[in-house]
């Protein structure tokens, strides 16, 4: 059962109380990278697109190489648009065969987004594809920015729109430069948004930032400022009460940029993209392992198999 609506992994992971990886690809590298890291680690997995993959690769070329590869794994996984901000978005994402897909107006009015939500649920539902939304609003780059969830909006929110799983900005951010100061992922919040939604629910911002890494890339050559991202433990804290789905970008970026650079740097008697590629995957395959470890799914595929 390898490509398997995204609902069936929600349910799986809110009944047992663990995270799915979602990752995000925007070539055949990152895809290969996540995949086999996944099944050595016997693990359901969220493999995303956002829309400037789609906008950088072509949905044809990404989904078409899910579609071709698909038998090829045991594994159970979803394909998810990741923050499609429109309608058009979704439809595109549904011809080309997602079976999980994000709608974001977390930047609209509520009620704005309650209303395209909807819409987007009763034109997803009839074909058994997962949709998530977002609330309160995770910004990139600074605290200052991040919009919290209101809980008690949650609960209207998901009681009225019948999302499959909602991501609740708790204070966590997009990007490389994630926080200013001292960070704050709000427990509390995201206690009470489980409670009373009792739903699955997304982490988004969700990266580590690892300060070995940013300081590989800066060996060879990069120019990263020093940053700091979501610590491991807080990560986990965050699952323990709750999350079920922890989308990662920036820390498959770091891992990539690190290998590359070295490879590059290491190799300068070759021009064969091949050698220098190779080791880069290999760093993205190394993280997708990590992190999965660290939410909790490496061996729960065979819970997804058996029974949701
Ligand atoms: O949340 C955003 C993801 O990291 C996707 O980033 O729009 O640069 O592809 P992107
Ligand atoms: P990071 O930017 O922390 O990797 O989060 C990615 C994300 O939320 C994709 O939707
Ligand atoms: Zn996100």
């Amino acid at each position: 059962m390898p490509l398997v609506s995204g609902k069936l992994l929600f349910e799986a992971a809110n009944y047992y109380g663990f995270a799915v990886g979602a990752f995000n690809f925007n070539n055949m590298e990152f895809l290969k990278a996540i995949l086999e890291a996944a099944q050595e680690e016997e693990a359901p997995v969220f493999l995303q697109t956002s829309e400037n993959a789609l906008r950088y690769a072509g949905i044809d070329y990404l989904a078409g190489m899910v579609k071709e590869v698909e038998k090829k794994y045991s594994i159970p996984f979803a394909l998810h648009l990741d923050h499609g901000k429109s309608l058009d978005a979704v439809k595109l994402a549904l011809r080309y065969g997602y079976t999980s897909v994000m709608i974001d107006l977390s930047d609209r009015p509520f009620e704005e987004n309650l209303r395209v939500t909807r819409e987007v649920v009763s034109l997803c539902a009839p074909l058994g594809v997962a949709v998530e939304a977002e609330l309160g609003r995770v910004e990139a780059g600074k605290k200052e920015g991040c919009l919290l969830v209101e809980p008690l909006q949650a609960k209207e929110f998901v009681e009225q729109t019948g999302v499959d799983a909602l991501a609740p900005a708790i204070g966590t951010a997009h990007g490389i430069f994630k926080f200013r100061g001292e960070h704050a992922v709000d427990y509390q919040r995201l206690k009470e948004v489980k409670r009373l939604t009792g739903v699955a629910l997304v982490l988004h911002g969700a990266s580590g930032v690892y300060e070995e890494l940013v300081e590989e890339v800066n060996a060879y050559g990069g120019e990263l400022t020093k940053t700091k991202g979501l610590p491991d433990e807080e990560l986990k804290k965050a699952v323990e009460l709750g999350i079920n789905k922890v989308n990662t970008d920036v820390d498959l970026r770091l891992a990539w940029s690190a290998g590359l650079r070295k490879a590059l740097n290491e190799k300068r008697k070759t021009v064969d993209p091949r050698e220098f590629l190779r080791e880069a995957t290999e760093r993205v395959k190394e993280m997708v392992k990590r992190r999965i470890r660290l939410y909790g799914s490496s061996g729960k595929a065979s819970l997804v198999r058996e029974g949701f």
